[in-house]
């Protein structure tokens, strides 16, 4: 068998297209396609495939909508919908001034910022990016339910052209500083070798949270537990967040 070949999370324009599939349309897109519906500007800040914003414009937007993702494979999947603005980038090469009633961050993008300072960087230009009175919206997996002892499933889908393919995780493990490493396995009967995808996400409790919020001048409105809106008592999975400018 060949060494496998290892791959960042979504920059393989083969694992990009497989994207949708292995995270379908689910109660997290609509409780955000509601709020983008009701906001008349909304920045979509690791946008992916764009399935939110994509939807909203189906649904009538008429405003204005930006995805932001530094990954061109998930954005060309994106791309397929013209009438959003789609940036190749991240909050280091793009900044945006006061100009959004809401930003977003779905699928559990906060917890890619690794470091303090990644965390603290990215929180400020989420603030700078808020126009008076605007909502930053997001959630991050709950430490204390230690999800990623679970992530040891697998799936197996079909890409666009036909073929068979098994993705799965091996070997999550917590490594110290909250920061979770998994590693991502595709394989399919065409391809000559098994694609790995290491990644890692940085878990914090609500006390950091809103550490790192106050200190990027962002407090807390709202606060759930549960896509359905209820309220967050720290035993759920999700820790949602809707926090403005101070
Ligand atoms: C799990 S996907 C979530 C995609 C989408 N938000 C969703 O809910 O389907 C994580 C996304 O974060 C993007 N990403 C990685 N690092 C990032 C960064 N520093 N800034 C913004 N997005 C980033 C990846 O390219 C990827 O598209």
């Amino acid at each position: 068998m060949s060494e496998p070949e290892y791959s960042d999370d979504y920059t393989d324009p083969r694992l990009a297209v497989l994207y949708d599939q292995l995270n379908p349309w689910a109660a997290d897109s609509e409780f955000y396609l509601d709020l983008v519906m009701s906001a008349r500007s909304a920045l979509d800040i690791g946008c992916g495939t764009g399935s939110v914003l994509k939807r909203a414009r189906a649904g009538g937007h008429t405003g204005r909508l930006v995805g932001l993702d530094p990954a061109a494979a998930m954005l060309d999947q994106a791309k397929e919908r013209t009438d959003v603005d789609w940036i190749l980038g991240d909050l280091g090469t793009v900044s945006f001034d006061r100009e959004f009633e809401l930003v977003i961050m779905t699928g559990h993008v906060f917890q890619v910022f690794l470091t303090d300072d990644d965390i603290t960087a990215a929180l400020t230009a989420v603030c700078a990016a808020l126009a008076d009175g605007g909502r930053f919206a997001f959630e991050t997996l709950n430490p204390r339910l230690r999800p990623w002892e679970k992530w040891t499933g697998a799936a197996e889908v079909v890409a666009p052209d036909g073929a068979l393919v098994r993705a799965a995780n091996t070997s999550p493990r917590m490594t110290g500083g909250g920061i979770v490493e998994v590693v991502g396995s595709f394989t399919s009967p065409g391809w000559e070798r098994e694609v790995r995808c290491p990644s890692q996400l940085r878990f914090v409790d609500v006390g950091e949270l809103d550490a790192f919020l106050s200190e990027a001048g962002l407090s807390v409105v709202e606060r759930y537990g549960g896509w359905d809106r209820r309220p967050f008592t720290g035993e759920q999975l999700e820790i949602i967040t809707l926090a403005t400018g101070a």
